[in-house]
């Protein structure tokens, strides 16, 4: 028996199709495999209860147990009606989003978006994002994967995982119906995409109010180099923006290695 209602997200979200399987190894994984049959199906979605393997960004895994939200959504490109210059501004819309359905779960102000695309409360990690652009048939395809940290304990997590990491429930001792909350997210993220391609200014006033690191002393790792400078926000082109030592930067990728 699934935990989710799938009549009632097919109802209340523009899915065209719901792929749901009680435990996967990674739904990002099983959306890349299935787009042969998914990408006719678009906007598309891969849930599962259970993920055992979550992927992260770069090299890094995505612990999660049952109770997280895991899902990915598969998007077509040409459906989306995006200016090619806003594709890397995708993952940040799709924080927006997430970001606005925790916060209102919990006091609001605690909730915000680490640039590139972690969403924290009271500064640990309830959510990542991991987007892929992939293409089939020559076709673009934008798989967006989603992992919030719900109704699962991080108690049992890693040590690793339990520094930096927390979850809805552990902060407010309160279970969530998460069919509710995924339909919130996915129609949020509706908005946010929309917002992206209409009103980018609006969207990136709300990234910028709600990013955590703007204004703080940020420490950036690219690939071998570190770059420490204080962030004055997130430009048009969804890069950090840091003043260091030698002027102003722009950074496109990077991994925030630490923050004051
Ligand atoms: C990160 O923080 O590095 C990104 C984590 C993304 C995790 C989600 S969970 C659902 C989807 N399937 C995966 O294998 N990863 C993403």
């Amino acid at each position: 028996m699934s935990t989710f209602d799938l009549n009632r997200i097919q109802r209340e979200t523009c899915l065209r199709h719901v792929e749901y399987h009680g435990t996967l190894d990674s739904t990002n994984k099983l959306a890349a495999e299935l787009l042969p049959n998914l990408q006719s199906l678009c906007p598309a979605l891969v849930l599962t209860d259970t993920q055992t393997a979550g992927r992260g960004r770069g090299s890094n895994s995505w612990w999660a147990n049952t109770g997280a939200l895991t899902f990915s959504l598969v998007l077509k490109l040409e459906q989306l009606n995006l200016a090619p210059a806003r594709l890397p501004l995708m993952s940040l819309a799709t924080g927006v989003a997430v970001r606005n359905a925790i916060a209102s779960l919990l006091p609001a102000d605690s909730v915000m978006i680490k640039w590139p695309n972690d969403i924290l409360v009271n500064e640990s990690k309830v959510c990542g994002i991991l987007t892929e652009q992939t293409s089939c048939d020559s076709q673009s395809v934008l798989i967006i994967g989603v992992g919030i940290n719900v109704n699962n304990s991080l108690q049992g997590a890693p040590a690793e995982v339990r520094q930096r990491a927390t979850s809805i429930y552990d902060i407010t001792g309160h279970s969530y119906d998460l069919t509710t909350l995924l339909v919130n997210v996915l129609n949020a993220i509706d908005v946010s995409v929309r917002d992206l391609c209409m009103r980018p200014h609006e969207l990136l006033a709300e990234l910028n109010r709600r990013s955590l690191l703007n204004g703080r002393a940020v420490t950036l790792q690219v690939g071998e180099l570190m770059s420490r400078g204080a962030c004055s926000g997130i430009d048009e082109n969804g890069a950090l923006l840091l003043d260091t030592g030698s002027g102003p930067q722009a950074f496109v990728v990077g991994t925030i290695a630490d923050w004051s």
